[in-house]
């Protein structure tokens, strides 16, 4: 009988120790936004130059544990890959393209024609031979370069105005309506197998919405092919209303896309156009007012940050056979545009990874609402 206490914590041990060697075998997938949701949609993010030209390790491997697919925040714009008629600089967006590959994401090019950003000879094409010619020699050269590799495209970004009419642009004066059109078959004959989405923003706002439609419709109508629409996501801790944000989804999905949330951030400090009579030229440089958290962000708005960020991807679960990817526009509140955009110099924190690139609230809310939602299910 003596034996029997040994015998029983040797035998306790032996399993112990064997179900360690088992768990090393066997390493547990690590906690991250990608693969929380990896059975749902693509989790991105846009980088910044450094961010492509992984010149800070700590932030590369957040990247690469936290995010399965990328976009190029500002290198594939007109006015960098296109610089003057005939010269393409391919050398940032090739690495771009070969950090998407050396860790398997799924790339995303941002952006074929939009109106901002043109490199200057763009703007000087009024004859429509011409910008036949340009567009032609734009997209065929660029999606060509990466046919097969990056796997879809913002082949037109925001056209549109909030009215839902079509935007004034050095491609509608040239060519009228048929730019859309066009910019959608150049695309698909240049790459067949790449994902084409029209791109815009405020795309929960009705007449917007209304416009969005009528676009894609009349795409569909022509015959190119058309294989989303990206719902850029630069939203409010207010405003869109989920029925809104909801309302859009399945609107655009019914006309057989998919849909895309591409450029998700939620300002946290007030917007120059919510204040009765304010306009955004009037110098609000170093208010208090318009720039509220210099320092640090009060824990009450970091929890209703947060709460947004959980609301919103209820949602997005919700209408996940709907929605194929959900990226960020940025990574961390640092890289953030809206620190400088509707007012320069401002301290914004509309994403998941603080300045010091930490998860914030928001990120550990996510994560529970999934944890959540495996229980349930
Ligand atoms: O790189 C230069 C730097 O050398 C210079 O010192 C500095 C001075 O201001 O400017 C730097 O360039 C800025 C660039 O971002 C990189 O930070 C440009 O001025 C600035 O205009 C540019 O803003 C970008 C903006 O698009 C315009 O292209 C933002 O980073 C980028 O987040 C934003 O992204 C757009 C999407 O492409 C389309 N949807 C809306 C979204 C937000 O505006």
């Amino acid at each position: 009988m003596k034996f029997i206490k040994p015998l029983f914590y040797l035998l306790t041990t032996v399993l112990i120790l064997s179900s360690c060697c088992q768990n090393a075998q066997e390493p547990k997938e690590a906690l991250s936004i990608k693969n929380a949701f990896k059975e749902n949609f693509y989790i991105g993010a846009a980088l910044s130059a450094s961010q492509i030209e992984e010149s800070d390790t700590l932030v590369s491997s957040l990247i690469k544990k936290e995010f399965n697919s990328i976009t190029a925040e500002n290198m594939m714009k007109s006015m960098h890959i296109h610089p003057s008629k005939d010269t393409f600089n391919f050398e940032l967006p090739d690495k771009f393209v070969a950090l998407g590959e050396k860790n398997n994401m799924f790339i995303h090019g941002h952006t074929l024609i939009w109106h901002s950003q043109l490199a200057p000879f763009m703007t000087q094409i009024i004859d429509s031979t011409e910008m036949v010619s340009f567009m032609q020699n734009h997209i065929n050269t660029i999606v060509g370069r990466y046919k097969g590799k990056i796997n879809s495209w913002d082949v037109v970004n925001e056209a549109l105005n909030d009215d839902g009419t079509l935007r004034n642009s050095v491609f509608l004066d040239a060519l009228g309506e048929e730019f859309l059109a066009l910019a959608f078959k150049l695309a698909a004959d240049a790459d067949p197998e790449a994902e084409l989405f029209y791109n815009d923003y405020s795309m929960t706002n009705p007449a917007k919405r209304e416009g969005a439609i009528k676009l894609i419709k009349k795409l569909q109508e022509s015959g190119v092919k058309v294989d989303g629409i990206g719902m850029q996501g630069h939203w409010n801790l207010e405003t869109p209303s989920i029925e809104e944000i909801e309302k859009s989804i399945l609107d655009y999905a019914s006309l057989g896309v998919k849909v895309a949330i591409t450029e998700l951030d939620i300002t946290v400090i007030p917007s120059p156009w919510n204040l009765q009579g304010a306009d955004v030229n009037q110098n609000f440089e170093g208010s208090e007012f318009m720039n509220p958290y210099p320092e640090s962000l009060p824990d009450s708005i970091q929890t209703k940050l947060a709460k947004r960020y959980a609301d919103i991807f209820k949602l997005f679960l919700k209408h996940q056979d709907k929605i194929s990817r959900v990226t960020f526009w940025g990574v961390n509140d640092g890289q953030s545009w809206k620190n400088d955009w509707p007012i320069k110099g401002r301290t914004n924190y509309p994403l998941l990874f603080d300045r010091e690139f930490k998860p914030k609230k928001a990120y550990y809310n996510i994560l529970a609402l999934k944890e959540e939602k495996n229980k349930s299910e």
